[in-house]
């Protein structure tokens, strides 16, 4: 077997963790031959909770978890990581102001950031869940100059997921038959699934579906609201397909996406309009242990459209974040 990966889960007593823990667990990320040291971050208040999740993986007996540490302190956690799971952000209160939101969640990483930054391993991988995912992990970048750039990415994949779910249905093939697709932008509502470049086999999805009403008034809509549909349906938001989005992005990141595109919120290289430093969600390829944004592609006026509205969302988000980092 390799030697042990450690990787830190924040929001390790919540409901994406609670799924995510134990496929982590058995290898589904680094594989079978990688042991797991596992480091469990939660709030203070959680930490009796957090107990419970350790006792059901104990139960499980995986042979890949060597060990289970809990703690509510980011240094602890992140001592030496090689990857970390972001996953605990401040949710929305009733009432509470979007400003107040932003505030509580760019202080939460700016601190986590600057954990990371001292104390893991210099090849960390981390990828943000916690939402506003992609503006926290732009903070947590502030807050880590000392890391490699690209060590701090963020989720789209699950918008990637259902977008590649609902294209495959919709064509009568199978998920995995859809190849290059692409999700820009925010993890918001104004994420754009663009279908422009995906194929079958080989052939232009767009083609093979026939039918630009459907992509533009039904397929993009609801690939945007598919969040509050699970949540209005489950009375709970979406928790197992988070979790398997965000095994999928750090899996293909450390074994790599074989060719495949795979969307991911990353620091623009300044490529399609897109601000540098600004982390946005983009059709990547990993190989190695490294993803590159797939670059040079031709965006259609309706893309660059759908990713312009997108991006100055993030802009905005980006700059309330800088307002509040530069008043505390
Ligand atoms: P949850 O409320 O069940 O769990 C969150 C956990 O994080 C709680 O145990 C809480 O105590 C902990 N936590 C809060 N602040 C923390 C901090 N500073 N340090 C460590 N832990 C902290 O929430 P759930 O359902 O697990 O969702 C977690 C986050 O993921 C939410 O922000 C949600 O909006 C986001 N999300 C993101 C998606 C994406 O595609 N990027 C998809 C679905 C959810």
């Amino acid at each position: 077997p390799n030697a042990p990966v450690k990787v830190a889960v924040s929001g390790a007593a919540g409901q994406i963790a609670y799924a995510l823990l134990f496929r982590l667990a058995q290898g589904d990320v680094f594989g079978p031959d990688t042991p797991i040291d596992l480091r469990l971050l939660d709030l203070p208040q959680a930490q009796a909770a957090l107990q419970g999740v350790v006792m059901e993986l104990d139960d499980c007996a995986f042979p890949l978890l060597t060990s289970i540490q809990t703690t509510d302190d980011p240094i602890i956690a992140f001592d030496d990581i090689d990857a970390a799971f972001l996953v605990g952000s401040r949710p929305r209160a009733k009432g509470m102001e979007r400003r107040d939101l932003l505030a509580a969640n760019a202080a939460i990483f700016k601190t986590q950031g600057a954990a990371l930054n001292a104390v893991a391993k210099r090849s960390v991988k981390v990828l943000v869940v916690g939402n506003p995912a992609n503006t926290n992990a732009w903070v947590a970048i502030q807050s880590a100059p000392d890391l490699p750039p690209g060590a701090i990415t963020s989720m789209i994949r699950l918008d990637h997921n259902r977008a590649a779910a609902q294209f495959a249905r919709r064509a009568g093939v199978p998920v995995d038959a859809v190849e290059k697709l692409a999700v820009w932008g925010n993890h918001s509502p104004t994420m754009f699934a663009d279908w422009s470049h995906a194929t079958v086999e080989g052939q232009s999805l767009a083609g093979l579906i026939n039918d630009e009403t459907w992509y533009r008034d039904t397929l993009i809509p609801e690939v945007a609201r598919r969040g509050t549909a699970v949540l209005e349906a489950r009375g709970a938001s979406s928790a197992a397909s988070a979790a398997n989005a965000a095994i999928n992005h750090m899996r293909d990141w450390v074994q790599g996406s074989n060719g495949r595109w795979v969307s991911m919120g990353v620091a623009s290289i300044g490529q399609y309009d897109i601000p540098e430093g600004l982390v946005c969600g983009v059709p990547t390829t990993c190989r190695d242990g490294v993803y590159a944004p797939v670059t040079g592609l031709e965006l259609d006026a309706f893309t660059r459209a759908g990713l312009a509205a997108s991006v100055q969302e993030l802009i905005e988000e980006r700059d309330a974040a800088l307002a509040v980092l530069a008043d505390a």
